[in-house]
């Protein structure tokens, strides 16, 4: 905060004008004096006609736009009174409503908005299903005021494509939070819960706002102190987190420890068919619903990284999985098993061994064998959120088993919210994938959503970007992330550029000049990072450990499994059935065949599945060396543009957060040329091949 002029003034300027904090729910006054004449009536009245902790928070949360949009507080009773008003209800409590809306239409988590006349008054119905699509119906018209849309004729009806639409937090409790880069923990410091009910109840309004409807609080990595999540210890304050969430409609979750008999029980052993684990298992579950009676259930990561599992009794992951899904079952409980399963000891010199392979090698021979409460997690990749992959091979593979896939919005391994680089559009490809498993049109997002093998469960996480910045995620543009998220797994259809467009507004206000330079720089911003970065989908090359920064041969021999193998004469990962890891294979025939042969290989992949030489030509033209040296150059000339861009708006965009950004901004540039350097001389020294443009090159 500024030290000049009245501290006070200031104070109220940031918070009640801008403030980064409120991120897409702030509201200030609408300043379309048109808008607000047609409207400001309808807005001075709610009837809240049904009644909930989450109906509650429905009109609480209309409450608090309408006055800060509007200008006063709208006057809010229980009935139908004979005023124009916005109404808010259930097809539950109010099955008279179905004359709105055929109910069949609504899931239970969908609503309608529409706008009707009763007895001359003009009504805008909020309707859900149930009480929580009573408040995605607020938010959603929350969205519509901020954008200063016409409401007059509105008839809206939505249902989420997605089931489970979860995030992962990977903080631990010692308020340190695991590939964060917005600061510590909103939930623990030194072993604690900090306790601090607004800070959560305010992320809960965000996550909320974005239709997010489950949250799993502790890394899955579960340290010894987070062990003991799941015992009387802390399970009083995972209660009221619990109930925070649950006015706004979220589940709470926890990462469990697959060993817990052994740190918590006193048991010998964690084997999934031992039945004193079984029983241990059963009484916990039981324990842990007598505090949290709709508690979500438990994400799982084992047999991965170092983490117990139930390889060291020789049996598979079903038995373990099942294991757990059996206690938790009476409860209504669920079981998130990762398939981040690979061996992390490996040699580079072993080239059979392939980690892309793992999860599907791990997994696929399983299908059909866990229980209907178990769900596999599957990260979009095969190898760890690098900034290209290929989508798992996994996602598609397993039809009678039910999936989520697993998304990264914490940008490890795409410059950690430092560097802007806007995830949208990388999701959209992955859920617009066809995987061709019955036939064309099987797309990611088909499978996910349960649709084309009708699973009882299914849906999409994603890990977690948000910290205990005043901003929530470090750089304010990496809020569109956790925007975007939310908004494209409610409904994959979107758009990258409409979800983009919405955030800005929202964000930023209506002006087109500021609409438009946000979104463009948003749009373009993976594809900037992914120039001056780790070429052609080969992925790694940053700094061990921290993983910011390059660092081309940081991994190349360690035991990680993440080589790239270049030499002086070529580069890349074999990665064919003919002569490679056999990896393609694991693709249906369609997928197989464009990546198993290099004249179809897709060039952004081409380092992922071949090893060529550095003068083999990509389908653009170029050579690879040549696509190197280029895109690094133009990498950093870009992300200097971005800075420039910026700069245009320069009094559009309150002080802090203009500030704030281009700081962010600077860095990336400076930080791209880093890149560009160690990149380009790396592979200059190699190859021995010179620059065609004979650019500057150490
Ligand atoms: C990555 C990340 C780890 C994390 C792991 C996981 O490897 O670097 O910090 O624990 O993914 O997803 O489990």
């Amino acid at each position: 905060m500024k030290n000049s002029g009245n501290e006070t003034q200031i104070e109220q300027r940031v918070l009640s004008e801008y403030d980064d904090y409120s991120c897409w729910l702030q509201y200030t006054k609408i300043e379309n004096q048109e808008w607000l004449a047609d409207y400001q009536t309808l807005l001075s009245h709610i009837e809240v006609l049904s009644h909930s902790h989450v109906m509650e928070s429905a009109k609480q949360e209309l409450m608090t736009a309408i006055k800060g949009m509007v200008g006063s507080s709208p006057e809010a009773s229980a009935e139908i009174k004979n005023y124009s008003s916005v109404v808010l209800a259930t097809v539950e409590d109010h099955p008279s409503i179905c004359e709105l809306v055929d109910s069949q239409l609504l899931d239970d988590e969908g609503y309608l908005i529409t706008a009707v006349i009763v007895d001359g008054y003009q009504k805008l119905m909020l309707v859900g299903k149930t009480d929580v699509g009573a408040l995605y119906a607020v938010f959603h018209l929350i969205r519509l005021m901020k954008m200063e849309e016409d409401l007059g004729e509105v008839r809206i009806i939505e249902n989420p494509t997605n089931q489970l639409r979860m995030i992962n937090e990977w903080d631990n409790m010692d308020g340190s939070i695991e590939r964060g880069y917005a600061g510590e923990s909103i939930y623990y410091k030194d072993h604690q819960f900090i306790g601090d009910m607004k800070r959560i109840k305010d992320y809960a309004r965000l996550l909320s706002s974005v239709g997010i409807n489950g949250v799993a609080i502790n890394n899955v990595n579960v340290h010894e102190v987070e062990t003991n999540l799941i015992t009387s210890r802390f399970l009083p304050d995972v209660a009221r987190i619990a109930e925070v969430f649950r006015a706004y409609g979220i589940k709470t979750y926890l990462s469990a420890n697959y060993a817990s008999t052994i740190q918590l029980g006193g048991l010998d052993t964690a084997d999934p068919l031992d039945q004193h684990v079984q029983e241990w298992w059963g009484e916990k579950v039981k324990e842990i619903y007598q505090y949290i009676p709709d508690f979500g259930g438990f994400v799982i990561k084992a047999d991965s990284e170092h983490r117990p599992g139930p390889f060291t009794y020789d049996r598979n992951h079903a038995d373990g999985a099942n294991m757990l899904a059996r206690a938790l079952k009476p409860f209504g409980g669920i079981v998130f098993w990762r398939c981040f399963v690979y061996n992390c000891l490996q040699d580079w010199r072993d080239r059979k061994t392939d980690r892309a392979r793992a999860a599907y090698d791990h997994f696929k021979p399983l299908d059909g064998e866990f229980l209907e409460n178990v769900v596999l997690q599957i990260k979009n990749g095969p190898m760890d959120f690098q900034v290209r992959e290929p989508v798992s091979p996994l996602l598609g593979a397993m039809p009678n088993t039910n999936q989520v896939l697993e998304f990264q919005v914490t940008q490890e391994y795409t410059g950690q919210q430092k560097h802007l680089c806007y995830l949208i559009p990388q999701w959209k490809e992955v859920l617009d994938f066809d995987t061709f498993t019955r036939g064309e049109d099987s797309t990611v997002k088909r499978i996910v959503s349960g649709e084309l093998y009708q699973n009882r469960l299914s849906g999409i996480t994603a890990v977690s970007n948000i910290g205990n910045d005043r901003n929530w995620t470090g750089h304010t543009l990496a809020q569109a992330n956790f925007y975007g998220y939310g908004r494209l797994i409610w409904n994959p259809e979107l758009t990258a550029e409409e979800i983009t467009e919405e955030w800005v507004r929202l964000t930023f206000g209506n002006d087109p000049e500021v609409v438009d330079t946000i979104s463009t720089m948003l749009l373009r911003s993976w594809s900037i990072y992914e120039s001056y970065t780790a070429p052609l989908g080969v992925g790694w090359m940053v700094n061990p450990n921290h993983h910011y920064g390059p660092n081309v041969d940081g991994y190349e021999y360690s035991l990680w499994g993440t080589y790239h193998f270049a030499d002086c004469h070529g580069i890349g990962v074999n990665r064919t059935l003919k002569d490679g890891t056999g990896y393609t294979g694991q693709y249906f025939k369609e997928n197989q065949d464009l990546y198993e042969s290099l004249e179809t290989c897709p060039d952004e992949l081409l380092l992922f599945f071949h090893h060529v030489p550095y003068t083999h030509k990509l389908k653009s033209g170029v050579t690879v060396i040549q696509h190197i040296y280029n895109t690094h150059f133009e990498g950093v000339e870009q992300a200097e543009k971005l800075v420039e861009e910026w700069q245009q708006l320069a009094g559009k965009i309150d002080e802090d957060r203009f500030n704030g950004i281009l700081s962010r901004l600077l860095e990336q540039a400076e930080h791209s040329k880093e890149w560009r350097d160690q990149i380009n001389t790396y592979f200059y020294r190699k190859s021995g091949i010179h620059d065609e443009l004979s650019r500057e090159i150490y």
